[in-house]
Formats: C-alpha cells, structure tokens, sequence
C-alpha cells in the first residue's frame, strides 16, 4: 500500500511538469495503481476475515497491521524490532482491538486483579494499545503461541507483579480456548497451568527475591525485617532450571535501605549464623550476581531463553500528578500524558543493574532479554485495582470507598497494562531478533 502511494504521488508530479499528454498518461497510471491497491486491500480483507479468530469489529485494524508484519518478516526473513524500540512510544485508545480477552472469558482469573467483577465502572483502563514510535506490535494470537510452545514450559519466576503477569498469560490463551482441555496446579510455591493439547505448561514460581529469603512461603510471606539467604538460589532453581523460557522479575520487595543478609541456613537455628547488614542496591547486585552464576552454570543456554521483566511502577503518590497526596490512585481513569512522566518510587540505578547482568548473560551465548516496561507503565495511573478486588480483610463501607491504607495502586487489572507485557514476551519469541 505505501509503496503504490508512493508510485502514485511520483507519476503525478511528473505529470505535472510536462504537457497535457503526460498528464493523461499520469492519471491512466495513477488509476491503474489505486485499482491495484483497492483490489489487494479487498483480497486481503477477504482471506483474513474468512479465517481470522478475532471479532468482526476489529478487522480493519488487523489487516492493516498483518500487512505490515508480513511485509517487514518477507522482506528481511525477520521483522522490524530487531532495530526498534518497542518500548518507545505511546498509548492509543482504541476500543476496536482492545481489550484482548473480556475478563468473564479467564476463568481462572485471580480475584485480586478481576476489576469489572469488582464493581469497576469506568472500563476505559481496558482499551488502550500500546503502539512504539517506529514500528507496530505484532497482534497476539495464541493459537499461534501454543503452536510455537509445543511440548514447552515456561515458567514466570517472581512476586505478585510477575504473578500479575503470568495470569494474563493464562487469560490470555484460555480465552482462546474456551472449550480445549487444560489444568491448574498448585504445588506450594509452583502454580502450574497446561493447555493439554499442545503440551504446553506456563507456570509461575513465587521467589520475591531471586534468591531463598523469609519471604519464600507462597501465601504467609509478611515478614517484619526482610532476610535474604547469601549465594543461595538453588532450593528454587531446581524448580525451573528444565524450563523452555524463563520470566523473572524482582524488584518492589527489594525497596528498603538496607537489607539482612544471613550466611548460614533458615533451617538449621542450631549452625552458626552470621548475619549481615548490607545497603540495599548493594545486596540486589550480589543477589543478581549469585542469580547470573546459576544460570551461566546449570542452564542450557541453546534451548532456554531468558527474560527479565524491569520494576512495575506504583502509583502510590498522587501528589506526583498534581492531586492530592492522599488520593493515591483512587479517582484515577485516564494515563497520564507527559511524555517521560518518573515516579520517585522507581529506581533506574536497580534497573541498570539488571541491564548489566542481562548483558552479560548475552556475553556468554544466551538468548537474553530485558522487558522494559517500567517506563511505558509510568503512564498508566488508571489501570490499577484501587478498591476495586478482593481484600482478604474484611473491610467496612467507609474503608471500600474512600483512598486509605488498602488502596492498591501496585498491581494491575485484568485484563490491562500485563497484556501488553506479554505481548512483547509474543514478539520476542515469534519473531526473535537477528
Ligand atoms: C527503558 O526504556 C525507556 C523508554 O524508552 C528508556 O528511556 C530507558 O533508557 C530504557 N532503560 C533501559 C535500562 O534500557
Ligand atoms: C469507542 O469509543 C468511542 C469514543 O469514546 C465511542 O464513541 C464508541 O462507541 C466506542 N466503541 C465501542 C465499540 O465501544
Ligand atoms: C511435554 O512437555 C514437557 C515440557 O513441559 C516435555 O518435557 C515433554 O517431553 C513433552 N512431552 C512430549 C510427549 O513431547
Ligand atoms: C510438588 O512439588 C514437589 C517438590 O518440587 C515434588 O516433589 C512433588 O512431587 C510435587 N507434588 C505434586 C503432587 O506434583
Ligand atoms: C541443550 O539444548 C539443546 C537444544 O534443545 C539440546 O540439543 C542439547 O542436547 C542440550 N544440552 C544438554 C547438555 O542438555
């Protein structure tokens, strides 16, 4: 289409300079290329809408966009986002591709993140793509997904962010499955979803902190001081060192000044213990230092592809936006618009560390990837909870409808901003980068 936009305005202007004969000749030619390109935008539309899986309202947009994919994968045997930036852009409303899933179709939805079941009105937060200055997102489609996971496990390995995230995977792909065969599966920290069929597992393994820490237990993990356990990482890795693709993330838990360090067990109160105080960004660094070791050492780095997801924002401090302080996320239905909005509660200094080690994971042969999205979420002060969830305090009338202490403005509603998430993780493993 751009290309028979070009010719057209190409052999117009030239029509123009010379005489009236030209001209004709011109305008017979720019006919014959907008014909052309009406008759392959019909044909295009034709195919697609006979065989696509998304709803009839959305067609017009996937078309436009699957042209564009397959233009740029033909061409190059590779799309686009090897030399893009898919975590520079903007967010566009648009009520026609979005939301991907309706949140009664995951019925494994977690009750924390289920907003419209929660009594949200205001479903705007659903409706927002996310689109990079200099390409386009492929459309998530998780046929195709499970088609490139067969006989694969990927296992999200994380906090309740991360959690967030897998689950909008699982909505994700249950959704297009409405009536296939599949399981959850609690085992204490793994909670393992199958689509039978393909043979797919995506799991999420609860580690806050990357490495073993009192915090570990799945459900009763409020701990007065924070305690990580040093160089060890083991007690979980054996949980996912097999998988296919691996997901972490570790950030919000690490948001204190300092931390313990304990050199000697959790278990064993009788062995010496050595307990250490250690500033924060320091023991985030050994902790990625003991996380990077492992995987150098006992993962297969030509089968597992790794990614690390960087910090969630909160939207905690209202006053960040001009509103008043204590109204934290509460009121919030729209994004905010300035370009390169921060919020002091995320830490470039941690994310740069993660950089690092990403890096040097790539150094040493693996398929390694940083998942930039804390600043694309920076803007989306309307997509959290708020009140809208469940509280597994029983909270009064007065507590449910004005901002106080429960207010959550940390996780995100499904479905919502974690699609997005997931839709590079899509990207990523579809059309991986040169
Ligand atoms: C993440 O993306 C933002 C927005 O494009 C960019 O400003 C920032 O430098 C990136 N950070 C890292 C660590 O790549
Ligand atoms: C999409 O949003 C526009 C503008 O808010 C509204 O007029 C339209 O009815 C919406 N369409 C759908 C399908 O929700
Ligand atoms: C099913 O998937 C698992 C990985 O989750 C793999 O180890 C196993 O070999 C697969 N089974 C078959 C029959 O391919
Ligand atoms: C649960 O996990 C443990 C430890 O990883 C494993 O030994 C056990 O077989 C699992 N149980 C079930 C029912 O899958
Ligand atoms: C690593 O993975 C590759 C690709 O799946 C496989 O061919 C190879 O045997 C694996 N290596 C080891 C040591 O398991």
């Amino acid at each position: 289409m751009k290309e028979t936009r070009k010719q057209f305005i190409a052999a117009s202007s030239l029509g123009m300079k010379f005489n009236f004969l030209h001209l004709q000749i011109a305008f017979v030619v720019a006919m014959f290329f907008l014909l052309m390109a009406a008759y392959v935008s019909r044909e295009i539309s034709r195919t697609s809408s006979s065989s696509s899986r998304s709803s009839s309202s959305t067609e017009v947009y996937d078309q436009k966009k699957d042209m564009i994919n397959e233009i740029t994968s033909d061409t190059t045997g590779q799309t686009a986002f090897s030399s893009c930036d898919l975590f520079s852009g903007r967010w566009v409303f648009d009520n026609k591709s979005y939301p991907l899933y309706k949140g009664r179709q995951c019925s494994l939805m977690n009750e924390e993140l289920a907003c419209e079941m929660y009594g949200r009105k205001n479903l705007n937060y659903q409706y927002w793509r996310w689109q990079p200055h200099h390409c386009d997102l492929p459309r998530f489609d998780a046929i195709d997904l499970l088609e490139k996971l067969r006989n694969k496990r990927v296992v999200y390995v994380g906090d309740s962010l991360n959690r967030n995230q897998w689950m909008s995977m699982v909505c994700l792909i249950e959704s297009s499955i409405p009536d296939r065969p599949k399981t959850l599966h609690y085992n204490g920290s793994l909670i393992a979803f199958k689509a039978l069929e393909y043979n797919v597992s995506i799991d999420f393994y609860w580690e806050p902190m990357l490495l073993e820490s009192n915090c570990d237990d799945p459900t009763n993990h409020r701990v007065s001081e924070r305690i990580i356990r040093g160089q060890s990482i083991e007690k979980h890795a054996r949980n996912w060192n097999d998988a296919d693709v691996l997901v972490f993330n570790s950030y919000i838990w690490w948001r204190q000044l300092k931390l313990k360090i304990l050199w000697g067990s959790f278990e064993n109160v009788d062995a010496d213990r050595i307990y250490e105080d250690v500033e924060m960004l320091k023991a985030y660094e050994m902790a990625l230092t003991t996380w990077f070791e492992w995987l150098d050492s006992h993962v297969n780095r030509s089968k597992t592809r790794v990614f690390f997801v960087s910090s969630s924002p909160t939207h905690n401090r209202a006053e960040e936006w001009g509103k008043p302080k204590k109204h934290k996320c509460f009121y919030e239905t729209e994004p905010i618009y300035e370009e390169g909005y921060w919020s002091m509660d995320s830490d470039p200094n941690m994310m740069r560390l993660v950089e690092k080690y990403i890096n040097k994971l790539s150094s040493q042969g693996f398929n390694a990837q940083m998942l930039n999205i804390t600043q694309l979420s920076e803007y989306r002060k309307d997509a959290h909870p708020s009140m809208h969830r469940k509280f597994w305090d029983q909270l009064t009338h007065e507590q449910l409808t004005t901002p106080n202490y429960h207010t959550d403005c940390t996780h995100w509603c499904l479905p919502g901003v974690p699609d997005v998430w997931n839709e590079f993780l899509y990207a990523y493993l579809l059309y991986p980068p040169s």
